[in-house]
């Protein structure tokens, strides 16, 4: 369920304050009755909203959580591999949101809400992201340490303070706040380790269902979907 006067200016009918004169103004229906007041909540999915008498067109935004398995690549087309696309239901402007390599499974969100997926990419909004990563050998504990200080990957800078955790059997969860190409295979490679598996298992308030096989998807629940427009500072109601 949505305020109105928020559903109303979403699908570009004006702006809130507009809105709220076309309501006062008895010129916005829902179910074919005059709206009462604009903080009324309706359920997009159900609930046919009209101005003047012609329905209001949803933005048609749509969000699908993936498990990503290994041998398709983040990307929208692809000249040698599979696509995440091939994944998802078929749908106009849909894309990844970040990247997985192609031999990383786990947590991915598919969208066509560009705006989210800006906010959530931001490297000011540093969306935390958590990975399960198989090694070669075991990680030390004074890698927790480096990797809270951060490390040198190459790029210009070192890396944001991440956190790590030791698992047993050579695996580690990491959390990194930032989303540097092979991040974290190169994080673990400047440790003198090199990862040979990895899932993501989160990013921000979204995580990967247990019960949710590899190859597969489903759309976002509504508390997910509102928790991860909190994370990306857009307000929901
Ligand atoms: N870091 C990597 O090295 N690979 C990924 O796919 C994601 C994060």
């Amino acid at each position: 369920m949505i305020r109105l006067d928020k559903f109303l200016a979403d699908a570009g009918v004006g702006t809130r304050s507009e809105v709220k004169q076309l309501i006062r103004k008895k010129q916005i229906t829902v179910n074919g009755v005059p709206a009462a007041k604009p903080e009324m909540k309706v359920d997009e999915t159900a609930d046919t909203i009209a101005v003047n008498g012609k329905p209001v067109l949803t933005r048609g935004l749509v969000y699908y959580l993936l498990h990503k398995p290994a041998g398709y690549v983040s990307a929208v087309k692809d000249n040698l591999f599979p696509t995440v696309m091939e994944l998802v239901p078929p749908g106009d402007d849909l894309f990844p949101v970040g990247r997985l390599d192609k031999d990383t499974e786990g947590l991915l969100l598919i969208t066509n809400d560009g705006d989210l997926a800006h906010r959530l990419l931001s490297p000011r909004r540093h969306v935390d992201k958590t990975y399960l990563a198989r090694l070669d050998k075991p990680a030390e504990e004074e890698d927790i340490s480096r990797f809270k200080e951060g490390v040198d990957i190459g790029d210009e800078d070192i890396t944001l303070p991440a956190s790590l955790v030791l698992l047993p059997e050579n695996e580690a969860l990491l959390t990194i706040h930032e989303g540097r190409f092979h991040q974290v295979k190169r994080m673990f490679h400047s440790v003198g380790k090199e990862v040979v598996y990895l899932k993501r298992l989160s990013m921000g308030p979204l995580e990967l269902p247990g019960d949710l096989g590899k190859g597969s998807c489903r759309e976002l629940f509504p508390e997910e979907l509102r928790a991860l427009y909190l994370a990306a500072g857009l307000t929901v109601d």
